[in-house]
């Protein structure tokens, strides 16, 4: 099938990638035109394990290219994918001038029928907004062509982006007609394994479900964070209970890991945005905004451990940071938990020494010629002329360090641990301070 992608990014990159890869013939467009260069030239803008491969082995098979013009896009697909950001906007609503704005580029340039896919996460009703957009610009030109607009979000997750694609749980496909479900269902067979993973739904229902998705995993994290918390004043092991409560198929182990707060381009941004939704239709969701506010808290719980251990005046002091991404195997800074505590660790006039396999390039991007924030080499190197070790990302390197070494180079034996990734009797018998987040 011929497909266009709107937005190169992480998610309109991948889904072109994977559309490519099971044979489909795709274009993906983007207006950041240092993005298709890079990709043009044979990069990829982005850190994902295997999408490097894979974006070559389609573009050298003429399966897979990039461009800036939208008339060319707009002309190629007969499935128009639209993937581009919705960003909060001042009151955490999401912001769709990006997606409206591809929308009317689709109604300005299409000549035939075409099914418009809202990928990107878009609030309930969008894609009617986008049938609207689509149908002025088609109106400014006098044109009278058929369309459909699909509701597809997409569940992939950062680090496992391809697996998740190739190998998806479900595909949510909300329509309001037949033909744009046929081609839907066309488009994803190669994609369904051994049994049906297509949940075909209408269209409001689809965009829904995207936002209750990630609402339901926040909501978890943040439970459990509160939770380890609350074990910390008990004198009770997160660990333990984690293990006793994930044993019941109800609950089930996954996302259930307590740590420094939930970040990422998703998360925070979803919660707020149904918030937000359902604030305007006139309900207040009690516990979601629960789930964010402990959020809030819980990215500032690492740097409040710090101060209660050193005390509010860190001046003279360096923190080694093992982690910046806002997850493991990521490039991805968007709200990582790494960054408050940085800016924490500053207002109180400490320095800090960072590490991280893949997110150092990104973070330079963002903290620009910050005097406060040095970069090392490799995690070990990370501990020269540091107080202290404070880990936010869970990374596999740190998993198994040589604890006797950590201390000799520490200048304050101590470890603060966003991630609970070791046995805490193990690191104390290496004569190390040990904080986690609700072990003992
Ligand atoms: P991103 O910021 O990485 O990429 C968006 C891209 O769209 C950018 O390259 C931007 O230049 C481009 N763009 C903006 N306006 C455009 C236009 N009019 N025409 C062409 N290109 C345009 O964003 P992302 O992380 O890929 O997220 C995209 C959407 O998918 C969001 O709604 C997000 O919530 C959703 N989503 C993201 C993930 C994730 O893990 N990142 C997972 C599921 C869903
Ligand atoms: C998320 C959703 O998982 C994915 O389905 C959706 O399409 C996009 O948003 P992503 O943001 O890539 O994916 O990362 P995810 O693995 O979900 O982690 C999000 C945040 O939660 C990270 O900061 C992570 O550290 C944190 N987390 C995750 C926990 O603190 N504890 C857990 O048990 C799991």
């Amino acid at each position: 099938m011929k497909i266009t992608v709107i937005g190169s990014g992480y998610v309109g990159l991948v889904s072109g990638a994977c559309l490519a890869e099971v044979g489909n013939d795709v274009l993906c467009l983007d207006v950041d035109a240092n993005k298709i260069r890079i990709l043009n030239e044979g990069g990829i803008p982005i850190y994902e394990p295997g999408l490097e491969a894979m974006v070559k082995r389609n573009k050298e098979a003429g399966r897979l290219r990039f461009t800036t013009h939208i008339p060319d896009a707009v002309a190629h697909g007969d499935i128009q994918f639209i993937a581009v950001g919705t960003p909060p906007d001042e009151d955490g609503s999401a912001d769709l001038q990006y997606v409206l704005a591809a929308a009317r580029n689709i109604g300005e340039h299409m000549t035939g029928y075409k099914v418009v896919v809202d990928k990107s996460t878009v609030p309930v009703g969008t894609a009617d907004k986008v049938r609207t957009a689509i149908g002025e610009a088609l109106t400014a030109r006098n044109a009278t062509i058929n369309f459909s607009v699909v509701s597809n979000p997409e569940f992939l997750k950062e680090g496992a982006a391809i697996d998740d694609f190739m190998k998806p749980d479900r595909i949510v496909v909300g329509v309001s007609d037949d033909q744009a479900a046929d081609m839907m269902r066309q488009l994803y067979a190669p994609f369904q394994r051994n049994h049906e993973r297509l949940i075909v739904m209408d269209v409001r229902s689809a965009e829904l479900t995207k936002y209750a998705a990630n609402a339901m995993l926040a909501t978890r994290i943040s439970f459990m964070n509160e939770l380890a918390n609350l074990a910390e004043k008990l004198g009770a092991d997160i660990e333990l209970v984690r293990q006793g409560i994930g044993s019941d198929p109800r609950i089930g182990y996954h996302f259930l890991y307590p740590g420094c707060g939930y970040g990422g381009s998703c998360f925070p941004k979803d919660v707020q945005a149904l918030v937000r939704t359902a604030h305007a239709a006139g309900q207040d969701l009690k516990v979601l905004q629960a789930v964010e506010d402990a959020n809030e808290v819980q990215k500032h719980v690492l740097a409040q451990k710090i101060i209660k251990h050193f005390g509010e005046d860190l001046s003279g002091k360096k923190i080694a940071l093992w982690g910046l991404a806002f997850k493991p195997n990521t490039d991805d800074m968007r709200e990582a938990p790494s960054r408050v505590l940085i800016e924490e660790l500053f207002k109180c006039g400490a320095t800090v020494r960072a590490y991280d396999p893949v997110a150092i390039h990104e973070t330079q991007r963002i903290y620009g010629d910050e005097p406060r924030l040095e970069y090392a080499q490799n995690p070990m190197d990370t501990l020269e002329g540091a107080d202290m070790l404070a880990i936010v990302t869970e990374w596999k390197e740190f998993r198994a360090p040589d604890f006797a070494a950590i201390k000799a180079k520490l200048k304050t034996p101590v470890i603060f641990d966003g991630r609970n990734l070791y046995d805490p009797t193990h690191v104390r018998a290496a004569g190390l301070s040990y904080f986690t987040i609700g072990r003992h």
